[in-house]
């Protein structure tokens, strides 16, 4: 046990990513990147920027880009704070909410982060079963003296479900704390939660362009909420937590509109094919709004799965969730990615 760091650090496992082979050539299938490459304006922005302008700061509140996500998003341009992705954004939320000893509340099975954040601030957590529909009863949104903050990853991840907006804002304004409703994945569903921000000032609603701008690399995420929330939320953050040449990029990604539809579109067809032929193999896939697939097999285990594809140089996420279970988050590739990771699971199965 190191004697130097806080004790909550020692004792905490801290979160491990997906693999990211930076040399091996995998089919990557495992962290619902976007298979395409991003909106061609992103490589525009960034070679017409100027290396000179690296010796200033960047702009604190990356004003360009909440201009052009105000304008797509129909909100004031205040009542948007950038982040350097959406994990960073989570970070500054639970920062800025939760004290140590003091409590958040998540879904299970759902993005692990969550815990890990609450671990670093010395807080504790509470995990709420889906039920088996993968809604959410009222006991989600049940209030509890020190519950400090909510997270609720919509659509979901690994499950990839959908909870309608309105029985969000429902949560919401149950809950005696924020309500922090992670989009990440939300432009593969054509829906959102963003316009309800206006009608309840503890519901503040995360994005990220790692998913559907295909940005996961460039690091820039952003959340919605009141701007009495926002302004206390940019007190927490690094004061240039998004670097200049990512501002531009993102920027040129969130104007470009029509590259953004004509992906989504694409992805979904792909998801729907995914999931349409996982079913054919005999699989049990729960239908996803997101940009990948959460399957388990009758007979196969997710772990040989996993480890039968890894070994033909296919990589898919294996999960495991106490008192759940395990199975395999696959997702969305190109059209030739899913022809091998198909063909090779029809090999395995
Ligand atoms: C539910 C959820 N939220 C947030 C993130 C983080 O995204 P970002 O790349 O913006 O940090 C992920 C990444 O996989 C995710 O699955």
């Amino acid at each position: 046990m190191n004697r130097y760091v806080r004790p909550n650090i020692a004792k905490m496992a801290g979160y491990v990513p997906g693999e990211q082979p930076q040399h091996a050539k995998f089919i990557k299938l495992n962290t619902n990147e976007n298979p395409f490459p991003p909106s061609p304006k992103v490589a525009e922005a960034i070679r017409q920027f100027s290396a000179e302008r690296l010796t200033r700061y960047p702009d604190p509140t990356a004003a360009s880009f909440r201009t052009a996500a105000a304008d797509r998003l129909g909100v004031p341009s205040d009542w948007i704070l950038c982040g350097n992705g959406s994990d960073d954004i989570l970070t500054i939320c639970t920062r800025a909410f939760v004290g140590e000893g003091e409590r958040v509340r998540f879904p299970t099975p759902s993005y692990i982060l969550y815990r890990t954040l609450a671990e670093i601030q010395g807080a504790r957590w509470e995990a709420v079963p889906f039920r088996a529909d993968w809604g959410l009863g009222d006991d989600f949104g049940s209030s509890v003296g020190d519950l400090k903050l909510a997270y609720l990853p919509n659509p979901n991840s690994p499950s990839g479900t959908w909870i309608e907006p309105n029985r969000v804002l429902e949560l919401a304004e149950m809950l005696p704390c924020p309500l922090i409703v992670d989009e990440a994945y939300a432009d593969f569903t054509g829906d959102s939660c963003v316009s309800l921000v206006s009608r309840c000032e503890k519901m503040l609603v995360s994005r990220t362009l790692s998913k559907s701008y295909a940005l996961a690399g460039l690091r820039f995420g952003f959340l919605v909420g009141q701007p009495s929330m926002i302004a206390e939320l940019a007190k927490v953050k690094d004061s240039y937590n998004c670097d200049m040449i990512s501002i531009a990029a993102a920027t040129a990604a969130i104007l470009d509109r029509e590259w953004l539809a004509e992906n989504v579109t694409r992805v979904v067809t792909l998801r729907e094919s995914l999931a349409d032929r996982l079913s054919h193999l005999g699989f049990d896939i729960v239908p996803s709004r997101a940009n990948f697939v959460w399957c388990t097999h009758p007979e196969r285990s997710p772990r040989a799965l996993y480890e039968g594809l890894k070994e033909r140089g296919i990589l898919v996420r294996y999960m495991e969730y106490e008192g759940w279970g395990a199975g395999l988050r696959i997702s969305v590739g190109t059209p030739e990615q899913q022809d091998v990771l198909l063909a090779m699971l029809a090999e395995i199965v």
